[in-house]
Parts: structure tokens; sequence; C-alpha cells
């Protein structure tokens, strides 16, 4: 389903492993934090040391459910741990060289975004990184509206109808919130990441990479 609803979606998994690749060291761990039915825990495996252990997050037990039944298919023997958790109550992450939010920040309440980041940040060892994905407003309400617009026109290439776009989008009200990528910048500098860079940026999505 991501395939047709994020825009360069393989691209950017393939651009997230490569990443952590570099980032991640022997004897830490690999946080996934809304791992839904484990596609970027999958993605990594082959690029990623076994002496790294995977730990994937998400407050749907249904979607984790999902995602055992995945990785047992796949025979995904390497070390790993399924969490049930909801990030708004706590973020347990511990001894993490890579922390990865893929479409998941946007659907944390914004009340809690800076308590989630410093949690990340003080469960990431020195020089380990985060890597976020998320839907993004644009900087100003032209650019907004044109993006949006941009964004339905390739949900409809992709095959959706009107009526399945508009049900999306009231399903989402409320609920996913995003913010612009400057505000999440600097909600990643504020929480005290030293480096920030985008990586990705097609409208009304980016991916950034920050470094404690
Ligand atoms: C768009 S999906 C993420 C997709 C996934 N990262 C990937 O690339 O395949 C968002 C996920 O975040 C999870 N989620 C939403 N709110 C959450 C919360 N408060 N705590 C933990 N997980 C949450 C949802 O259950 C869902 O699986």
């Amino acid at each position: 389903m991501l395939l047709r609803s994020v825009p360069f979606y393989e691209e950017m998994q393939r651009m997230i492993a490569e990443m952590a690749a570099d980032f991640a060291v022997d004897g830490t761990s690999i946080y996934d934090l809304g791992c839904s039915t484990g596609n970027t825990l999958l993605n990594l495996a082959p690029r990623i040391s076994q002496k790294v252990k995977f730990v994937g997050l998400d407050n749907s037990e249904e979607m984790l459910k999902r995602c055992r039944h995945k990785l047992a298919e796949q025979r995904f023997t390497r070390e790993h741990e399924l969490i049930c958790a909801d990030l708004n109550q706590g973020v347990p992450v511990e001894n993490a060289s890579v922390v990865l939010m893929v479409l998941t920040l946007q659907f944390i309440r914004p009340l809690y975004r800076d308590r989630v980041m410093a949690q990340i940040l003080a469960g990431l060892n020195d020089n380990g990184c985060l890597i976020l994905v998320e839907k993004v407003l644009g900087e100003d309400s032209l650019f907004n509206r044109l993006f949006i617009k941009y964004y339905y026109d390739f949900k409809k290439r992709n095959g959706y109808s009107e009526m399945e776009i508009a049900q999306k989008r009231e399903a989402l009200e409320n609920v996913l919130i995003p913010y612009k990528l400057m505000e999440n910048r600097e909600l990643l500098l504020r929480s005290g990441f030293r480096y920030c860079d985008v990586f990705f940026k097609w409208y009304n999505f980016c991916g950034l990479i920050a470094v404690k």
C-alpha cells in the first residue's frame, strides 16, 4: 500500500538502508519506531551486520502480528525484538546506534514530540543517528495547497479513486498532524542533535537525518 501512496517509497527505503549501514555499530541496536508490518526491518537486514540487534516498536498489536508473520515467512533469524508500546507514553530506546521513524512522528501528539525526541536522544549512543521520514506542510499556504494537489494527482495516477482519496483524508484529519520541514529540523536541533540534513524531499514528503 505504501508503494502506491508514498512517493519514491522504494528509493527512500534504499537510502535509509544505505545510511543506517554507515551508522550501525556491532553490539548496539537499531530501533524502528512505528515499524508497522516490518517493511523497513526486512529491507535493512541484508545491509546490516548480524551483530546489531533489530527492535521494532508499534502501538498496534495487529500490525505487530502481521510483522511477526512476515518475518517468519522471510526466515528472519537475526536477533530481534518486537515491542507493543505507545510512543506518547514514552520511548523505550537504549544502546541504539540508529533510530528510524518512517512516517510515524506525524502520528505523535504535538504536545509530546519534544519529549519523544529527548528520549530518543537519551537512548542513542554518541554519533548515533535518527532517520526521520515525514509528511510535511509547505512552508506557506500557496505551496501547501499546490503540493497537496500534486500529491492527490500522484495517488490518482497510482489507481486511487477520488472517493478513496477523500475517505483517507477524512480518516487522517486530526490524527496525522504534519509539521513544516523547518519545524521538524528545529525540533531535532532544539532536542540536542548536533547535525541535521535533508536527504529526501518530494512536495509534501521529506526525509531528515540527524546525528547525536
Ligand atoms: C505509516 S505507518 C509506518 C510505516 C512504516 N514505518 C514503514 O515504513 O513501513 C505508521 C505506524 O505508526 C504506528 N503508530 C502510530 N501512532 C503510534 C504511537 N503513538 N506509538 C507507536 N506507534 C504508533 C502505527 O500503528 C503505524 O503502524
